[in-house]
């Protein structure tokens, strides 16, 4: 996919595609309405017959006369003339990018930038039309023995204003160029099934990123390495399966100083263990690795950028299975960090390869330790699809991941870590449980968690509900890839 800013004459422009925003009561973006009065008012006749309102999200394609030096119109509702907020810009661009796939167009010019959205640039409209429209046309990867068609549309045009707002805007679409790939990655990872994309498979993976890389390198720790430092509990999670866990430790560096490390769960597949799932819907665990798979697309995306920041990303990759060497419930580890926990059911084992990760990811003396965790089925109850759960021991480190998310559309909502939440997880036999209950379980996970980041500021963010969709479009979103790389690079 290639994604260009320029400024463009509608009338002139030849191109595939172009889309143009059209708002309620007939008021038409610029572009529109040049094309409107070049072809006799054809596009306010639209509005008159009733074939168009305006309305967000709503599309219209148009071939034949009056379409000027495009080969065809995207007509685009915006809704309100006044101006809409960015959900629903988002909303009508990926509306737009729906209507677009549909088409031949291999190329398509965007002109939308005179769209009010309410608190958002040219910059911002830019990243986020070129972001959405990549992400949505791009056929995810599959095993499918006849290949599918790669993208009909490869080129991007954001068709801007002039002098300062157009390269701010011609960065942005830089940055959404590169998140789209990295996106791209995290969701390939994550589609991929539980007998490919084994932890073997994600370290081989990182040592892949980092070739011929200057500013990325990747090492990676095997299960001697990791009993030698005393991770008992990352280990009780993979002694069942034939699939030894890997600790994959990858380093981003673009600037000197001290890194922000970001910690990924990569359970490869999630049985429960001896706890096991029911059978229904659990090839979907194949999906419990997403939060690793995040951090390989943040990685991508930072070295495709170049980006002037240090971070280090560590995952901690196993495969949870039941087996004559599982672990059984009521077993009891040593952490790491020194702590014994009670496995009072093996399928609470994400927080058990975090923990051993977050007391390692201390070595690096870290500005702020970020992971990122498919943790909990009680956070999707509690917040469904739309936000991560995000926990934080430090306000400033959860007011900034919050404000990356609010800006790229990619949202978290902030969840207490309580002291009450805490008694839950206590155990008659160790220092802590790995479970506190069916209350709150989201918050008790991430309590957990907070035993063992008690050294540095720290965030988590539960994507259970975010990471993956089911259903018919069943598949991995890329997210919360746009809110990292946004809260990395500082970019609001
Ligand atoms: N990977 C799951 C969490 C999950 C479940 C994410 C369903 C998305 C959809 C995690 O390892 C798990 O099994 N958690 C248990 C914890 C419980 C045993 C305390 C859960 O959520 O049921
Ligand atoms: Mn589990
Ligand atoms: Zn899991």
């Amino acid at each position: 996919m290639e994604f260009h800013a320029s400024h463009a004459d509608v009338l002139k422009q030849k191109s595939h595609c172009a889309l143009l925003a059209v708002l309620e009561g007939g008021k038409l973006s610029a572009a529109a309405e040049a094309l409107d009065a070049a072809s006799g008012g054809s596009l306010q006749k639209l509005f008159k017959n009733g074939d168009l309102k305006g309305e967000v999200g709503e599309t219209l394609v148009l071939h034949g006369a009056q379409t000027g030096a495009a080969e065809r119109l995207l007509l685009v509702g915006f809704g309100k003339p006044e101006g809409c907020n960015p959900s629903e810009y988002r909303r009508a661009i990926d509306s737009a990018a729906r209507a677009l796939k549909k088409t031949g167009s291999k190329n398509v010019h965007l002109f939308c930038e005179d769209v009010q959205v309410a608190e958002r640039d040219e910059a911002w409209k830019a990243e986020q039309a070129c972001l959405l429209i990549a992400q949505r046309v791009q056929p995810a990867t599959t095993l499918k023995s006849k290949k599918p068609n790669a993208a009909k549309l490869n080129d991007i045009t954001w068709c801007g204003s002039q002098g300062e707002a157009l390269s701010a805007a011609r960065k942005a679409v830089k940055t959404a160029a590169a998140l789209s790939e990295g996106m791209a990655l995290t969701r390939e990872l994550g589609n991929l099934p539980g007998n490919i994309c084994t932890p073997t498979y994600l370290a081989k993976e990182a040592k892949k990123l980092a070739k011929g890389s200057k500013s990325l390198s990747a090492e990676v720790l095997d299960e001697k390495q990791m009993a030698e430092l005393g991770m008992g509990s990352l280990l009780s999670v993979s002694a069942g399966s034939k699939e030894p866990a890997q600790l994959i430790v990858m380093h981003y560096e673009g600037a000197k100083g001290k890194p922000v490390v970001l910690v990924g769960k990569g359970i490869t597949f999630d049985t429960g263990g001896i706890s096991l799932k029911p059978g229904a819907g659990m090839d979907e665990m194949k999906f419990d690795m997403c939060g690793a798979a995040s951090v390989f697309g943040v990685m991508k995306t930072l070295e495709l950028l170049q980006a002037k920041v240090n971070v280090v990303g560590i995952v901690a990759a196993a495969e949870n299975m039941p087996s004559g060497n599982a672990t059984k419930p009521g077993d009891i580890v040593t952490s790491m960090s020194g702590k014994t926990i009670e496995i009072l059911n093996t399928d609470a084992e994400g927080r058990l390869v975090l923990c051993d990760a977050l007391s390692y990811a201390e070595r690096f003396k870290p500005r702020a330790v970020v992971d990122i965790a498919t943790l909990t089925g009680a956070c999707v109850i509690a917040l469904g699809n739309h936000a991560s759960g995000l926990y934080s021991n430090q306000d400033e480190l959860a007011d900034a991941l919050l404000a990356a998310g609010e800006y790229t559309g990619d949202r978290a909502w902030r969840m207490p870590l309580w002291d009450e939440y805490k008694k839950q997880l206590e155990s008659n036999f160790a220092d802590l449980a790995n479970i506190g209950g069916r209350e709150g379980g989201s918050i008790t996970a991430a309590c957990f968690l907070a035993h063992f980041t008690e050294n540095y500021p720290w965030a988590h963010l539960d994507i259970a509900g975010t990471a993956w969709l089911s259903g018919q479009e069943k598949g991995a979103t890329g997210r919360p890839v746009p809110l990292l790389v946004n809260y990395l690079l500082g970019n609001r």
